[in-house]
């Protein structure tokens, strides 16, 4: 049977990867970052060792993108360093590596999706960093898969969606950034992704190199929050107005890119995966949320809804 070493498994991608190998019977070896640093050499080698499996997915990395602007060094290590400390140790054992970055290592200034030949020309640090822990698995070790995404969220973990569910709860009116595009990308389309790259890969038939891969169709923020509202009002009632501002109208420590929207064709001719529309995904999981959260009691006094203030470009790549 073939075995998956996973890291990061406490992470969006990670929890929602666990629960898809669980489905599918897949042997799958997931270590969170309570259980290993993967920046620790040592620990790296010791995971490797005792597992010897046929494929290792990396969902571990340093996500903050605000943050890692006052936080260069940490970013650098785990986002940079880590990666190529990895590859390194599968080249040891041959072992495939499926790693995963994003798009933000693109500076936004092309028209129409970013293929993957594309150059990069990150504008923080995070896609710097990014952009440089795939430097470093090139360098390491031929037999890669680098899964380039964007704009991810899902039922775990912190992201735009759980965010927005939460704000459109407490406030009338929402104000969210319009002048940037990208294609949200559902934790259980990529969660498929990866598996299949990894299965692949595990049974020698994969072609290593560089994909995107991101959820169908393109939007804004403000569109995806538009979206994320109309499909919470059936279970709470509530329809809070999405006002589009602009990037400008709510600066932040981190520049993101204008469009980052991630042709992923290539990625679905190699490995069979094609992503659904995001408009279906978002709405599959707000009622996925919704569905299990607590009813309010009739009788509840309305709660004086908080002012109504810009919801910022999200904090991470998505609003933490
Ligand atoms: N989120 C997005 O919108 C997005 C978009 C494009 C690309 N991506 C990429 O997709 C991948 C998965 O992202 P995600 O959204 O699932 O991220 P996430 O939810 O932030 O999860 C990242 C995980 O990595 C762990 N981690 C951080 N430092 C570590 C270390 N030194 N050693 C071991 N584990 C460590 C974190 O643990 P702690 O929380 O305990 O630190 C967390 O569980 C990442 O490569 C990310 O760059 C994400």
């Amino acid at each position: 049977m073939t075995r998956i070493l996973l890291f990061g498994a406490g992470g969006q991608l990670g929890r929602e990867t666990i629960a898809l190998a669980g489905e599918r019977g897949i042997d799958l070896i997931a270590l969170g970052h309570a259980d290993l640093d993967i920046s620790d050499p040592v620990a790296v080698a010791r995971a490797l060792e005792a597992a010897r499996p046929d494929a290792l997915v990396n969902a571990a990395a340093y996500t903050a993108v605000d943050k890692a602007e006052s936080k260069p060094d940490l970013a650098a290590r785990i986002n940079a360093f880590a990666p190529g400390l990895i590859a390194e140790r599968c080249a040891r054992y041959r072992t495939p590596f499926i790693h995963v970055s994003t798009d933000y290592v693109f500076d936004g200034t092309k028209r129409g999706a970013y293929v993957e030949a594309d150059p990069v020309a990150p504008l923080g640090v995070y896609g710097r960093t990014k952009a440089a822990g795939e430097a470093a698995v090139r360098a390491a070790h031929e037999r890669h898969v680098i899964v380039r995404t964007s704009w991810v969220y899902g039922a775990h973990g912190n992201n735009f969606l759980k965010t927005m569910l939460r704000l459109a709860g407490e406030r009338d009116q929402l104000r969210v950034v319009a002048d940037q595009r990208g294609c949200p990308t559902a934790t259980r389309d990529l969660a498929e992704a990866v598996l299949a790259a990894a299965l692949a890969a595990a049974q020698g038939d994969a072609r290593w190199g560089t994909y995107h891969f991101a959820g169908r169709g393109v939007t804004t923020w403000h569109g995806l929050a538009s979206a994320i509202v109309a499909a919470a009002e059936p279970h709470t009632g509530r329809k809070p107005e999405v006002t589009p501002i602009t990037t400008a109208d709510y600066p932040t420590p981190a520049s993101r890119p204008k469009n980052s929207e991630l042709a992923s064709d290539l990625f679905e001719r190699t490995f069979g995966v094609r992503a659904a529309p995001w408009e279906q995904r978002a709405r599959e999981v707000v009622d996925a949320l919704l569905a299990k959260a607590p009813q309010p009691e009739a009788s509840e006094p309305e709660k004086a809804p908080s002012p109504s203030s810009a919801i910022p470009a999200p904090q991470s790549e998505e609003a933490s």
